[in-house]
């Protein structure tokens, strides 16, 4: 027994150890006695050993295409397909085609039912992929196998492998499947959240947006309406652009404090973007800017929404000496042809870090606007809005005192400021709750209590003792990320310069 190994860690240590015994039992004669290369070899005849396999490789995202792809290939009129499945004894790699055919280096495989993985093809349906399946075709182009290859413990890839035809007609296979899983394409026009695996292969997820009326963003009528026009006008009359000779492709950065609501307008936005494909990339996600962009294009109309892209202003994709992550981002924002409906929504409470960034790679923003901390009306329609789903009884005279005191914090301040003082009203009488003015003053002294500073910063509100007037408004307070004030202005007057 090794020293130091657990039984468990022997046990499996035996069982490898007797399936490798076992394997190399089976490589004398492996070629006459393995089933599946039986099974191909005899359907492709003697001539096949001559012919190349010829292969594709996908990324895992398209398994549920390609799965698609195939169920539509098989069916078309003149091809008979006999779909079998290939299973690998555990702690192998799949096998390759090419492997089959020569029969070398083979694991003892069997044929078995195809083991099938089942993936969404959409928000709420599901359709079973082949994992690793061998497919006997016979059509115009002759006798052939096309293998599916999908991804597994040891292999991280997706590929089709075609034996059997010539180098032309395989191409011609590959490249009719690859038309259909464009056409067929299950992520177009939905909500689709982009991500990365932990080992850095781009994944697709069907997302939901929870559905945001107009009147819920809270926002100067103006700048939503700039909003709007730039993002859903051109969609309006694109046929009409398209016709002048106007571009389609459009840049939107909102740019402003946190909690002021930069996601909650991309929200509402890609909410009225029905029939777009909609992406939506943060974080470390944004490092996909390269396969999402393409998606897009592919599956345009398409809405990219990029958010928080400062977390990558300073990233770089492969170590230091690469470019930037950003530099990427806003190339991608580049490639796309003119004419492609493709709009790109940017957020970020950095836009500081960004503006050199956009300064460097002009003609990828063309509009950038300003999401700011809400003014006294917006305050009172944000004291309206959320005081909505509570019993909240405020006279005219008390809302505008809490208004007035509310006067520098954000959005989202204001939503939480109404959660607390529901608490403060369940706590004086849970029976019947009535949230009064008495209630949210209290709930805002706490929240304005200076033993609160984590609690404001995290709702976007600074820390700066300074900003607080001693009359309880909290002034205007820097961005949460930004390493300044001063910085932050600059930055906001070289965007509305871009912006013009
Ligand atoms: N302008 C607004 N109108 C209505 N609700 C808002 C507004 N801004 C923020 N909220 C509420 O506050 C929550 C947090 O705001 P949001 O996530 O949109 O801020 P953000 O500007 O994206 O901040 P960050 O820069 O930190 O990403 C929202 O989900 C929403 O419920
Ligand atoms: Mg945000």
């Amino acid at each position: 027994m090794v020293v130091g190994a657990s039984d468990s860690e022997a046990r499996e240590f035996a069982t490898a150890f007797r399936s490798f015994l076992e394997w190399v039992h089976d490589q004398d004669g492996a070629r006459s006695r393995n089933e599946v290369a039986a099974l191909v070899s005899d359907f492709l005849g003697d001539g096949a050993s001559g012919l190349s396999v010829v292969a594709r490789s996908l990324p895992v995202f398209e398994q549920v295409n390609l799965q698609t792809a195939l169920n539509a290939w098989s069916a078309e009129p003149g091809r008979e397909v006999a779909v079998h499945g290939i299973s690998v004894p555990p702690h192998h790699a799949p096998v390759s085609l090419q492997q089959l055919i020569t029969g070398e280096g083979m694991p003892p495989l069997r044929l078995s039912a195809p083991a099938l993985v089942d993936l969404p093809n959409g928000p709420n349906s599901t359709l079973a992929c082949l994992r690793l399946a061998a497919l006997l075709v016979n059509d115009e182009h002759g006798r052939y196998v096309v293998m599916v290859i999908g991804p597994s413990e040891h292999h991280q890839g997706l590929a089709v492998e075609i034996a059997g035809l010539s180098v032309d007609a395989a191409q011609a296979v590959h490249a009719r499947l690859g038309e259909l899983r464009r056409a067929l394409n299950v992520y177009r026009g939905h909500v689709i959240e982009v991500g990365l695996s932990q080992m850095g292969a781009v994944t697709l997820e069907f997302g939901e947006i929870p559905a945001t009326a107009r009147e819920d963003v809270v926002l100067p009528e103006a700048v939503l309406a700039r909003v709007e026009r730039h993002a859903l006008g051109v969609a309006a009359h694109r046929d009409a652009l398209l016709e002048a000779g106007q571009h389609l492709k459009r840049g939107l950065l909102l740019y402003g404090p946190p909690g002021t609501g930069k996601t909650h307008t991309t929200r509402y936005l890609v909410g009225q973007m029905d029939g777009y494909t909609r992406l939506l990339l943060t974080g470390r996600a944004l490092q996909a800017i390269g396969s999402a962009a393409e998606l897009a294009r592919e599956l345009q109309p398409a809405v990219l929404v990029l958010e928080d892209v400062d977390l990558v202003a300073q990233d770089r994709s492969f170590g230091p000496g690469s470019s930037p992550v950003l530099f990427d981002l806003l190339d991608a924002m580049d490639g796309a042809a003119a004419d492609a409906d493709l709009l790109f929504v940017l957020t970020t409470n950095r836009a500081d870090l960004l503006e050199p960034a956009l300064a460097a790679r002009p003609g990828r923003v063309d509009v950038a606007i300003e999401i700011d901390l809400p003014d006294p009306d917006a305050r009172k329609r944000l004291l309206a809005l959320y005081g909505r789903s509570i019993p909240l009884q405020l006279s005219e005279h008390e809302t505008l005192e809490i208004v007035e005191r509310t006067d520098g914090v954000t959005a989202s301040f204001i939503k939480e400021l109404l959660r607390r003082a529901m608490l403060e009203s369940l706590h004086d009488g849970p029976s019947a709750p009535v949230v009064t003015a008495a209630h949210t003053s209290r709930a805002l002294d706490d929240l304005l209590d200076s033993g609160q500073r984590l609690t404001r910063s995290l709702l976007g509100v600074g820390n700066d003792p300074e900003s607080l007037p001693a009359g309880g408004g909290l002034g205007s307070l820097p961005p949460q990320r930004g390493p300044n004030r001063a910085s932050y202005v600059q930055a906001r007057a070289s965007l509305r310069r871009i912006d013009r």
